[in-house]
């Protein structure tokens, strides 16, 4: 039995008790996170595209001039293989950031510097000395010497870089790998009197 001095217990009081979330506050709550998140999803794709043309005028700047080493190292006559550091890469890009070209030496001053991606769908290009030809090991693309197309699907010759002699260095316009939308024509018109392609 109770003792009679014993005070009655009392139910807890609001502000004492532990509150629980309703579930609707709780609903409500998920609601506005998962609108936030479709907020910023939706976001990222419309902040690219207002400052996509301001970027891209960015990176036209950052076309850099790239030596290719000495051009002693390409012998008259000879087509060889260089390899640049692309100006774009990130740390985490790794070898990937370096990119093999075709150098052929025509004379003394005149040079073409091929990408070495075949036009058609990418494939790394390879020089064969012997039989004249660049051939592509994907679905049998054949370039010529100058890199005009010899057959096979590529629907054009080898896209070449812009390229000028200095120092006595070959130094080739860099960052931007040639394609039927931007062609590197670019060079030329900047420095015609130093560019040495025709
Ligand atoms: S990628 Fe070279 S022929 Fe198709």
């Amino acid at each position: 039995m109770p003792e009679l001095n014993q005070e009655p217990e009392t139910p807890m009081s609001s502000a004492t008790a532990p509150r629980k979330m309703s579930r609707r506050n709780m609903l409500m709550i998920f609601g506005i996170a998962l609108n936030a998140v479709a907020g910023v999803l939706f976001a990222v794709p419309v902040v690219g595209y207002i400052f996509g043309p301001a970027r891209r005028k960015e990176m036209k700047k950052e076309l850099a001039w790239i030596t290719l080493g000495p051009l002693t190292q390409f012998p008259e006559g000879q087509t060889r293989l260089a390899t640049y550091r692309n100006p774009f890469v990130r740390p985490w890009d790794g070898d990937t950031g370096n990119i093999p070209c075709w150098v052929r030496r025509i004379s003394a001053d005149k040079l073409q510097v091929f990408a070495i991606n075949c036009a058609h769908l990418g494939c790394p290009v390879r020089w064969y000395p012997q039989s004249g030809l660049f051939m592509c090991p994907c679905h049998g693309g054949a370039y010529y010497a100058d890199g005009s197309r010899a057959s096979g699907p590529p629907p054009r010759g080898l896209f070449e870089y812009d390229y000028k002699l200095e120092a006595g260095q070959l130094w080739i316009k860099a960052g931007q790998v040639p394609t039927l939308a931007s062609p590197p024509s670019q060079a030329c018109a900047d420095q015609p009197k130093r560019c040495a392609c025709a």
